[in-house]
Formats: C-alpha cells, sequence, structure tokens
C-alpha cells in the first residue's frame, strides 16, 4: 500500500490517519510523536479543542499535518459559522479537508436534535463550494461523509467543485462496495471504523486470526491494512491507547486471494448511512427513512 493518496486537489493524503471519535488530546499527542501525519475530527465529536490541544503539545509543524474535521449537522444552514467555530476551536489558521456534511441530514439544533425538513443538504454544499472558492487559505478541500450513491450522484449532478473524499464506514462486515467502486471512479475514499468499531467481533473473528498469525501481526494490523491495500482508499483506526496507536500504523501487503477471504464477515453491527440503510434515524423524523 502507499504512504499516501493524492487527492482531485493535487494534495496528498496520507494513508493512515488516527480516527479520534471519543478520543483525547493524549492520543492525538502521542500519536503524531510517533509517526502519524494525519488526524480526523468531527465537530460532532466535541472534541475539537482537545485535538488542537494535543497539536500543539506534539510540537509537529502544522504543515506537517493532513487535518480533517467535519462540519455538524444542526450547522448545516450555517455552514460558514460551522466553519469558523471549527478552526477557533482546533487552533489552526486551515483545514486541509472539511469533509463536508458529517452525514446528508441537516438537523435542528437543540435537544433533541431532530430532522431539519426546512433546509436541503445540497444548499448546504453550496454554501461549502462558495466558502472553499472565497478561502482556499482556509479551506484546501472539501468532501463528504455518509453518502451513498444515489446521495453522491444528487451531489454530482449539480455540484461545482467534485467532493476531495467520502468518508464512510468499511470493514468486512460493511463492505460497502457500491460506494467504494463509486467513489474511486470519481476521486478516493476514507474508511472508517476499519476495526468495526467498539468491542468489534471482527477481531476474533477465525479468518482475520489465522491471516494474523500467518503474517505475525494482529488482527487489527490485517483489518486495517485490508482498507489500505485498496488503491485510492485512506483509513482511519481510533484507538486511545497508546500501544494500539503505535501498532495500528503498520501495514501489511495482502494478497489477492487474502482479500478475497475477508470482504464479507457478516457479525458486527455497523451504522447505517442515509439511503444505504436508515435504520434507527427514521424516528427522528428525516423523511427517507423507513
Ligand atoms: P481503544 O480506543 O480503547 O484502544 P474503529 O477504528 O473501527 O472505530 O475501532 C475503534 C475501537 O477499536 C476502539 O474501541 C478501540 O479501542 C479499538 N481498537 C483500536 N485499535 C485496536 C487494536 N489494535 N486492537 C484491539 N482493539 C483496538
Amino acid at each position: 500500500a502507499s504512504k499516501s493518496v493524492k487527492l482531485n486537489t493535487g494534495a496528498e493524503m496520507p494513508t493512515v490517519g488516527l480516527g479520534t471519535w471519543k478520543s483525547a488530546s493524549g492520543a492525538v499527542e502521542f500519536a503524531l510523536k510517533n509517526g502519524y501525519t494525519h488526524v480526523d475530527t468531527a465537530a460532532a465529536y466535541k472534541n475539537e479543542k482537545e485535538v488542537g490541544a494535543g497539536i500543539k503539545a506534539s510540537g509537529v509543524p502544522r504543515e506537517s499535518i493532513f487535518l480533517t474535521t467535519k462540519l455538524n449537522n444542526p450547522d448545516q444552514k450555517e455552514a460558514p459559522e460551522g466553519l469558523e467555530l471549527s478552526l477557533k476551536n482546533l487552533g489552526t489558521p486551515y483545514l486541509d479537508l472539511c469533509a463536508l456534511m458529517h452525514w446528508p441530514a441537516p438537523m435542528t439544533k437543540g435537544e433533541p436534535a431532530l430532522a431539519d425538513k426546512t433546509h436541503d443538504w445540497l444548499d448546504t454544499w453550496k454554501s461549502m463550494e462558495a466558502l472553499y472558492k472565497a478561502h482556499p487559505d482556509k479551506l484546501k478541500a472539501i468532501g463528504v461523509s455518509n453518502f451513498s450513491v444515489e446521495s453522491l450522484e444528487r451531489l454530482l449532478a449539480v455540484a461545482e467543485v467534485v467532493p476531495t473524499v467520502n468518508q464512510i464506514e468499511i470493514h468486512p462486515s460493511c463492505p460497502a462496495e457500491d460506494v467504494v467502486a463509486f467513489c474511486r471512479s470519481k476521486g478516493i475514499v476514507t474508511a472508517y471504523s476499519p476495526l468495526g468499531s467498539d468491542n468489534s467481533p471482527l477481531l476474533t473473528n477465525a479468518v482475520v486470526v489465522k491471516l494474523a498469525e500467518k503474517h505475525g501481526v494482529s488482527p487489527a494490523n490485517v483489518l486495517i491494512s485490508l482498507q489500505a491495500n485498496k488503491e485510492g482508499v485512506t483509513v482511519l483506526p481510533k484507538s486511545v491507547t497508546n500501544s494500539r496507536v503505535l501498532s495500528n500504523a503498520l501495514i501489511i501487503d495482502l494478497s489477492d486471494e487474502e482479500i478475497k477471504e475477508l470482504p464479507k464477515i457478516d457479525e458486527t453491527h455497523h451504522f447505517h448511512a442515509c439511503h444505504l440503510d436508515w435504520t434507527g434515524w427514521g424516528g427522528l423524523g428525516f423523511p427517507d427513512c423507513k
């Protein structure tokens, strides 16, 4: 697997980045001090200040780091304000990538946040495009997250800027093959939760363990490498455990035969992106959700 992937902006995105959902500054500082150059966060994680503190504490120059955040669903109507707040919280003058629209799902502010039927996420994209054009010094690239093929097609029909990345959940229990193929034909795709998230049964799956033993690595290395071995795919393992942060950065080459053994392991839960399967979000009032 290559160490970085070229974006449609010409910039290089390091193949492995640190995911930070439910994480804090310590993991970011440790990762950056130990060779990571790519950190992914989101306004919704409510940890941008901690991530920013971790970057500062690491002493690694900002220009050596690829930093991504995401616009929160309730901020879709106010993308410029959302972006400014993220920059302020992260203590950075710019973002390498704002994976716009954490979900194609505008939501109301306050608790409980519900579907905001007065707003179309396509308008959010238009305001992100305007921001990107007006402030190339603040936004080096814009993208999306949790977009299905259907949502991407709707976006691309009118977009002036092709999203740089679609960040989606990908692992052997959620291979998302249609989205991955579509995104690879347009640009690149980033995999989140490559391990299958917390308490993942994938880490003890017999096929995964067998391949890990064969290569003398951990099951996590097999699962992360599975994504990193795909051309044009970047991957975001998350860990707050220093030893895992270190070991997760090791990418091994998997043969085509080995990769074929892994694509579909029907074991763990996954988050359901809109239109892929919106189960669980219907209660929030999204019209497309069953
Ligand atoms: P922790 O953060 O406590 O180390 P994903 O990246 O798929 O969302 O998975 C994140 C989950 O996997 C977290 O619970 C994280 O735990 C755990 N995890 C991360 N790296 C490893 C590893 N190398 N071995 C086992 N579990 C891991």
